[in-house]
């Protein structure tokens, strides 16, 4: 994959800085500062409310910042003249609750944003759309609407469907608050798969296991303001109580 070289951070796919979000004067975000850098996976932390899914919203601009700064790929994402839609093309997102069309088949639903946002003709979106399904064993399944999937193949369809898209990155919001324990083992495999075949991923969990299993370090988000970022073990070990108490209970 070629890097942008720019007079920035040469390593760094994503740099947030002093991010601030206030929705009607409460502050959701403050002063967030993060990198991703290309080819990581990046694994973000903290209680419902804290700000996580309002974050990963501010990077391709469903939510916008109140101030602060995105650099993605050496350009200003918040400059008034992004093209939001080519954003969006780049920076794919899979929702907590998969988001996908429940009036299009499985097959319509990874072509669609080819086709519209890639300008693809129906036999090669369909191609391309197949050849995505395929990777996630979702072949089989392609003419059935979303109603007729497992939660854990909706999420394969909306992990296929961003991925179709060929992102420079891989944001996960929650991706196994859907799903039974079980299946959530499965989505540590594939992220594991992904990581290996070199996507860089950025994922908002509160499941504490799928966390170890993909990344050796977490970013901890509390009210609005990122108070750490260590290894899994040095967290569970924290000197603040409540850090501690976030990453001690479970060890396995
Ligand atoms: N569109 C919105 N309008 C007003 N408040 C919002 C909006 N979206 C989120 N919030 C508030 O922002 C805070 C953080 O929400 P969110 O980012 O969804 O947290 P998390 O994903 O960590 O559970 C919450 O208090 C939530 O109520
Ligand atoms: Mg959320």
């Amino acid at each position: 994959m070629a890097l942008n070289n720019t007079a920035l951070n040469n390593t760094a796919l994503i740099q947030v800085r002093e991010l601030v979000k206030e929705f009607d004067g409460q502050t959701v975000l403050s002063n967030i500062n993060l990198d991703l850098v290309e080819g990581d996976v990046r694994v973000l932390m903290g209680a419902s409310g804290s700000g996580k899914s309002t974050l990963l919203r501010c990077l391709n601009r469903l939510v916008e910042p109140t101030s602060g700064s995105i650099i993605f790929r050496g350009k200003e994402v918040l400059a008034p003249d992004v093209d939001v839609r080519e954003l969006r093309k780049q920076i794919g997102f899979v929702f907590q609750q998969f988001a996908l069309y429940s009036h299009l088949t499985v097959l319509d639903n990874v072509s669609l944003g080819l086709r519209k946002l890639h300008h693809m003709g129906k036999a090669e979106a369909k191609e391309k759309a197949l050849q995505e399904l395929s990777n996630f064993e979702m072949t089989a399944h392609q003419d059935k609407y979303p109603s007729q999937l497992s939660g854990g193949q909706k999420q394969r369809v909306a992990i296929a469907r961003a991925l179709a898209m060929d992102p420079a990155v891989l944001v996960l919001d929650e991706p196994t608050s859907a799903l039974d324990p079980v299946m959530s083992r499965d989505v540590a495999d594939l992220i594991n798969r992904l990581h290996d075949d070199g996507i860089t991923m950025l994922c908002v969990t509160h499941d504490l296991h799928l966390a170890r299993n993909i990344a050796d370090r977490v970013m901890f988000l509390d009210r609005g303001v990122i108070r750490a970022d260590d290894r899994i073990d040095d967290l569970s070990k924290h000197s603040e109580p409540d850090i501690q108490a976030f990453f001690g209970n479970t060890s396995a």
